[in-house]
């Protein structure tokens, strides 16, 4: 794999600060309790807490629950092939669905970091998953939390992050950063669309770009056992 270290990262965070706050989900789903960490972690708390955000601050939180163990599972993939020091980085992990999956995933020798946004969810992170970092702030600002942690480029880039709602600076900001991370890498990034939205022009806005800049393409699912059902996007080999 070749990676270059060297190269100043570029500032992507003017493109997405006036709208990172606005997010995607869906309807209130309790799961059940599959995944019990630690012995104050709660999936019902966390469905409620999503719901809670959202009731504080709708236009910036959107909607409302986290994703199913299936859907995270299959965005997820696979990670045993990380190489030592590698990196795993998510975007929007929310109150950490992927997260717990990546957690059981991740090879020993492997890094991860969650970049999350909104202060609630973060502070939920911590507190869930004492083990793993999480940054405070813009997936937007990539280049500069790496320098700032020293931390490698990511080898995956793992999202949760509400795409085909971002305004449109604000997508082509965090594509940006996306390329600059992967770009002569083998690495890949992943996301997801719900099934429902799929066709919506600021969906296939954002598939059609991530096209124009990537060569291979995956498309898996669609997950039904999700609310709503979504497809798990993969793209890899910048342009
Ligand atoms: C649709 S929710 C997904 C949460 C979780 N990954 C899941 O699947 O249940 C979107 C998440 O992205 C976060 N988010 C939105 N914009 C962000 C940004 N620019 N940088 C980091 N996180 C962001 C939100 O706070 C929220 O946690």
């Amino acid at each position: 794999m070749t990676r270059s270290h060297n190269a100043k990262p570029p500032t992507f965070g003017a493109l997405v600060s006036e709208d990172t706050n606005r997010h995607c989900c869906s309807v209130v789903r309790i799961q059940p309790p599959i995944d019990t960490p630690s012995r104050t972690h709660s999936p019902l708390r966390d469905t409620f807490g999503f719901f809670g955000n959202f009731l504080r601050n709708p236009t910036s939180v959107g909607a409302v629950v986290p994703s199913t163990r299936y859907l995270s599972r299959a965005l997820v993939g696979r990670l045993e092939d990380l190489r030592p020091g590698e990196l795993v980085v998510e975007y929007g992990p929310g109150t950490g669905p992927a997260t717990s999956v990546i957690r059981e995933r991740l090879p020993k020798h492997a890094h991860y970091l969650g970049i999350e946004l909104e202060g609630r969810f973060h502070e939920h992170l911590q507190r869930r998953f004492p083990t793993l970092h999480f940054h405070h702030g813009s997936a937007a600002d990539l280049p500069q939390i790496l320098e700032q942690r020293g931390l490698p480029r990511p080898a995956r880039i793992v999202s949760g992050l509400p795409f085909a709602s971002l305004p449109t600076a604000a997508q082509d900001g965090i594509m940006d950063g996306i390329v600059w991370a992967l770009e002569g890498t083998d690495g890949d990034f992943r996301t997801f669309q719900y099934v429902h939205a799929y066709g919506m022009r600021a969906a296939r806005r954002f598939r059609n770009r991530m096209l124009e800049r990537f060569e291979h393409f995956e498309r898996i699912g669609p997950v039904v056992r999700n609310v709503p059902p979504a497809f798990v996007l993969r793209y890899r080999g910048v342009r």
